[in-house]
């Protein structure tokens, strides 16, 4: 998530809802580090260090060699640090710390940024890395880390969906390096686990034979993953129908829908359309397109596309179907998944694909569709 690891003198921020993770994660990272011998300091101003060592203990790796500190004064927290030459401190979280210098509360906006822009300028001097939480807060009163994106060299987001136990690592913003990758995990009684398979978990509670689903793969990062997108068109009530979209932008829906519409004769006109980009992921490419128009048409049809079958596409406003870039990467996850077909532009249709999936170019929506659904 860092672009190759740990730049020493960096400020790193990790944001997120309350109670998403990111302290187990913190604490994951530091006990790594230590086992690495880089040594580490965790600064919690939320939990004591009693609470936070018997956390530790339960935590895979080496969370319990780690320094602990209880302290919410920022002179001390960089005292304490600064004295002893740690190789990296975790702040938790920074709404928690203030600097006696300033009047107001911790975790108002002026005592945030504060803290924030000292820990940066000692991560600078003494080639510390400093890891900070910042907790996202819905409502005024406190400052979340959008506060602070300016300031620091790194902000990674830590983000989950309702109940599901897996979580994804998002960057936002790398002065060291690209902000494609994402990280999955797994929250269990051990702490935090690598996914090292996102395409298994993404694809492990897809329905059989529903109507309204087609899977894409993207490319998060250096990695394919084969993801899920869900469609529901359903008979609209009165008034505007409505567009409502999870991990897609709603602009490219509207282009899409008018697409179908005008290039394969689907007309949404009088239907609710839904999307849904399962797993939390949020489609960044338009290389999925080709598997939200199917997903949408399957729903319209109500008739399910193969569930080994996966789409590769960009959809232009002709309905024509463009090449994706890094295709044999992208068929060879899914061929690794058990596809056996893909569906993508025939111009893209690489040389020498992956064994096991045949490669069936199409040329636009409508061609498609009636091979998918009989016209
Ligand atoms: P936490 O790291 O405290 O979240 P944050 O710092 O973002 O507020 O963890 C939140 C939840 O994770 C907590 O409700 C309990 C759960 N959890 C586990 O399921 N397993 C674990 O090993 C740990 C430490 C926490
Ligand atoms: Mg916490």
């Amino acid at each position: 998530m860092l672009g190759g690891g740990m730049v020493p003198g960096s400020m790193v921020l990790v944001g997120g809802e309350p109670g998403i993770g990111k302290s187990t994660l913190l604490l994951q990272v530091a006990g790594r580090l230590q086992e690495l011998g880089h040594s580490t300091l965790y600064v919690s101003g939320e939990e004591s260090a009693l609470q936070v060592k018997l956390r530790a203990e339960r935590l895979h790796g080496s969370a319990e060699d780690v320094a602990l500190l209880n302290e919410t004064l920022l002179e001390t927290i960089i005292a304490t640090a600064g004295s002893q030459r740690f190789d990296a401190i975790v702040v938790d979280s920074i709404q928690t710390v203030f600097t006696s210098d300033l009047e107001g509360a911790p975790g108002n906006v002026g005592q945030v940024r504060e803290c924030a822009a000292r820990l940066m300028r000692f991560a600078k001097e003494t080639e510390t890395t400093v890891f900070a939480v910042g907790h996202v807060t819905k409502g005024g009163g406190i400052a979340g880390p959008k506060t602070l994106e300016h300031i620091v060299d790194t902000v990674l987001y830590f983000e989950g969906e309702g109940m599901l136990e897996h979580r994804i690592l998002r960057a936002t913003k790398n002065r060291f390096g690209s902000v494609d990758e994402i990280g999955v995990f797994r929250m269990t009684e051990e702490g935090l686990i690598a996914v090292e398979n996102p395409s298994e978990l993404f694809l492990g509670d897809r329905l059989n034979n529903s109507s309204g689903s087609a899977v894409t793969a993207l490319l998060e990062g250096s990695r394919p993953v084969l993801i899920e997108i869900q469609g529901l068109a359903a008979k609209a009530g009165y008034g505007t129908p409505q567009r409502v979209s999870t991990g897609f932008d709603a602009r490219r829906l509207a282009l899409l829908l008018a697409v179908l519409d005008k290039r394969a004769g689907l007309s949404f006109s009088q239907l609710d359309v839904f999307l849904n980009v399962v797993g939390g992921v949020r489609m960044q490419e338009p290389a999925g397109d080709l598997a939200v128009a199917s997903a949408l048409a399957s729903s319209v049809y109500d008739r399910p596309v193969a569930n080994s079958a996966i789409f590769l596409g960009e959809v232009g406003l002709g309905g024509e179907i463009r090449p994706v870039s890094q295709a044999e990467r992208r068929l060879g996850e899914a061929a690794k998944m058990g596809m056996t077909t893909a569906y993508m532009a025939e111009r893209g249709i690489p040389k020498r694909g992956p064994r096991g999936i045949e490669v069936i170019g199409v040329r636009t929506v409508g061609d498609l569709f009636r091979q998918l659904f009989n016209g």
